[in-house]
């Protein structure tokens, strides 16, 4: 059992950080067209709570993430962001503008719910060569989102990207005789990218059960995680919502009866 005395000594520890992918709290504005919730709100109660960066994913169809999130929490939040996004030129001037610490190039599909696979970097070396190097020379590193694989690693490497990040999607949706080799794919790979010399994160569908697994493996340096943290958010936040409520509205009641204080 973790005492509370150890959180503040667990937060600071560097050795596996933890990047807070905010896009969620975007989707559950946009539902609505509300101003909030704000992700950069939540970006800043991240950073609190001893979160290493933020990631926020620029869809090219604006789903959840608007171009203004970006920027405010570029502005107003002192973490490094991950930029994600596909590889078009409206994205590279986006970047090129507001310069975050890291890009990270995923495949981007409009008809897909999330990112479902990794970047065929060997089919698209070309292309992504170009891209990677005009992000580079304003400074951004350049992450890739790859699957676990061998050659797509070694690809990676032939194109001079500071870091990869091994996609756990198919681990962490896989069925209970699967997941022993789909952890191997991502231990071996996380091994051979680091011999490489390329910086070696995770993420994608990991969550309270699964993360401990991932997080074992030495060589990788920072998980990205969003939908599991906010999920469990709405739930541990429920009951303090819901009495907040309730008390604005009781308050209300007597104060309109006179018998407010
Ligand atoms: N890493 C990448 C490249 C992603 O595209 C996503 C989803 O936006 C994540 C990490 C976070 O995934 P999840 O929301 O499942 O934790």
């Amino acid at each position: 059992m973790v005492r509370s005395t150890d959180l503040f000594v667990m937060s600071q520890h560097k050795s596996i950080q933890l990047g807070v992918n905010v896009d969620h709290i975007a989707t559950l504005r946009q539902a609505r067209g509300t101003t909030y919730p704000d992700p950069m709100h939540a970006a800043d109660i991240a950073r609190k709570a001893g979160a290493d960066g933020i990631t926020v994913h620029l869809r090219e169809d604006r789903r959840h993430i608007q171009d203004h999130d970006v920027f405010s929490i570029r502005g107003n939040v002192n973490l490094p962001m991950n930029l994600e996004m596909a590889t078009t030129p409206e994205m590279l001037k986006i970047a090129q503008t507001v310069k975050p610490y890291e890009c990270c190039l995923v495949p981007e599909k409009r008809a897909e719910l999330t990112t479902e696979g990794g970047l065929d970097v060997l089919k698209q070396k070309i292309e992504l060569g170009d891209y990677v190097g005009a992000l580079q020379e304003h400074g951004i590193k350049v992450s890739l989102f790859i699957d676990p694989d061998e050659e797509q690693i070694a690809a990676s490497k032939e194109l001079g990207v500071d870091i990869v990040e091994l996609h756990t999607g198919a681990y962490a949706d896989c069925g209970e005789d699967q997941r022993a080799s789909e952890f191997y794919r991502i231990k071996q790979g996380a091994k051979l990218a680091h011999s490489l010399g390329i910086q070696v994160n995770a993420g994608h569908g990991l969550h309270y059960q699964n993360v401990a697994e991932i997080a074992s493996i030495g060589e990788l340096v920072c998980l990205n995680i969003g939908h599991s943290i906010v999920a469990r958010a709405a739930m541990t936040g429920f009951y303090e919502a819901v009495f907040a409520m309730k008390q604005i509205m009781i308050g209300a009641r007597l104060e309109s009866e006179g018998q407010g204080t």
